[in-house]
């Protein structure tokens, strides 16, 4: 890792959390966090969604919403990176403070509220940008104003030509009715109406709340092989608080990421799993923080795997690890490829929380 991030981060880990963010955001602005790290070993790469990914550890959608930093974040070892949740229009989100850490528990609890510059902007720096990995843009609608089954499709049309994959948000907890379009009719509204938009679009993947019901649950995977979607994104943030949380902040209104996520966010990743019955690719996110996180939830059934609350606590030497750890588990079991391994534990896993 580059020394001056190796310096930064224990300062960073003492500012105010939205803080420390923005001052991370300008560092790699500016190029000063730029890594470089050494080629993935080939027991890591996959070809997914028509994809090929060097390693299957991406970034989560949120920590670069205004695609700004991708540059930097494409350089930091991750297999893919996701830009947003962008908006149609610019929106300054919820009043601060709106991001907690929860350093005990590993984990945040934030009401961000898509802050975020609009799409315009967003279009504007990925037209610039050149792609080096995978870069997904995950879409999402306005507080005020919303049409869903206008702004999704809209916002596909503008980023399609400029991603290589898009995400659609009906997950965050931080917009108010959001997560009803994860219903059977809602969602089904929405992806035709994307359908019809833009035909020839990238792989498309819908981002599930880990909070969703298994009938939930089922009615978002078939919709979505009903409508030719190329896979889900599971989970987003929850608005339980397992118990056992220790940090001061663990009250605070907002979704809860990191380590005491994994075990919900794996269980649901299971499920869909067992449900997709191989018509759908799944991406696992939710408290990944080691190489054995990651074999658990590529067990549980992902083909790829994000990282947010792991990376802004250890930076991008976490992002080493994970592979570092996840190669040696992969040559240790005798496996050739990881696409070997996808959903071998998947019914025992599904049981979970
Ligand atoms: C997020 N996440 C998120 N997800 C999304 O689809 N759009 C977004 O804008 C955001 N914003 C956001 C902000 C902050 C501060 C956090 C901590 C998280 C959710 C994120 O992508 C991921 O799904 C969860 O955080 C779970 O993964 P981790 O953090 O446990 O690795």
């Amino acid at each position: 890792m580059a020394p001056l991030t190796a310096l930064a981060m224990p300062v960073l880990r003492r500012l105010e959390a939205e803080r420390a963010h923005r001052l991370a955001m300008i560092a790699m602005r500016l190029g000063l966090a730029a890594e470089n790290p050494a080629a993935d070993p080939p027991v890591l790469a996959t070809t997914v969604a028509g994809l090929a990914f060097t390693n299957p550890v991406g970034l989560a959608a949120g920590f670069d919403k205004d695609a700004v930093a991708l540059r930097a974040l494409m350089r930091m070892g991750f297999g893919f990176v996701e830009a947003g949740t962008v908006t149609p229009r610019p929106q300054a989100g919820n009043p601060r403070p709106r991001l907690f850490r929860l350093a005990e528990d590993g984990a945040v609890i934030n009401r961000m509220g898509f802050n975020n510059a609009g799409v315009t902007a967003f279009a504007a720096r990925l037209a610039m940008l050149r792609r080096n990995v995978p870069v997904g843009a995950n879409i999402g609608v306005n507080k005020e104003g919303a049409e869903p089954e206008r702004d999704y499709p809209d916002l596909l049309r503008i980023v399609a030509p400029l991603a290589d994959y898009v995400t659609v948000n009906v997950s965050s907890p931080n917009t108010p009715g959001l997560r009803d379009l994860q219903s059977e009719a809602r969602l089904a509204a929405i992806l035709s109406a994307m359908r019809a938009a833009v035909p020839d679009a990238p792989p498309i993947f819908v981002k599930v709340a880990p909070d969703l019901s298994v009938a939930g649950l089922e009615a978002v995977v078939e919709t979505a092989v009903a409508h030719g979607i190329a896979g889900l994104i599971l989970t987003n943030t929850t608005i339980s608080r397992p118990p056992g949380l220790r940090g001061a902040a663990a009250t605070e209104t907002g979704g809860l990421s990191g380590r005491p996520l994994f075990d919900l966010s794996t269980a649901m990743l299971a499920r869909a799993f067992l449900m997709a019955k191989g018509r759908l690719v799944l991406i696992g996110v939710g408290g990944v923080g080691t190489g054995a996180d990651a074999l658990a939830k590529i067990k549980a059934g992902a083909d790829l795997v994000q990282v947010y609350t792991a990376f802004t606590y250890g930076g991008p030497q976490v992002v080493a690890r994970i592979k570092r750890d996840l190669a040696g588990a992969l040559k240790a079991a005798g496996v050739v490829r990881l696409a070997d391994l996808v959903g071998a534990e998947a019914v025992s896993m599904a049981r979970g929380v």
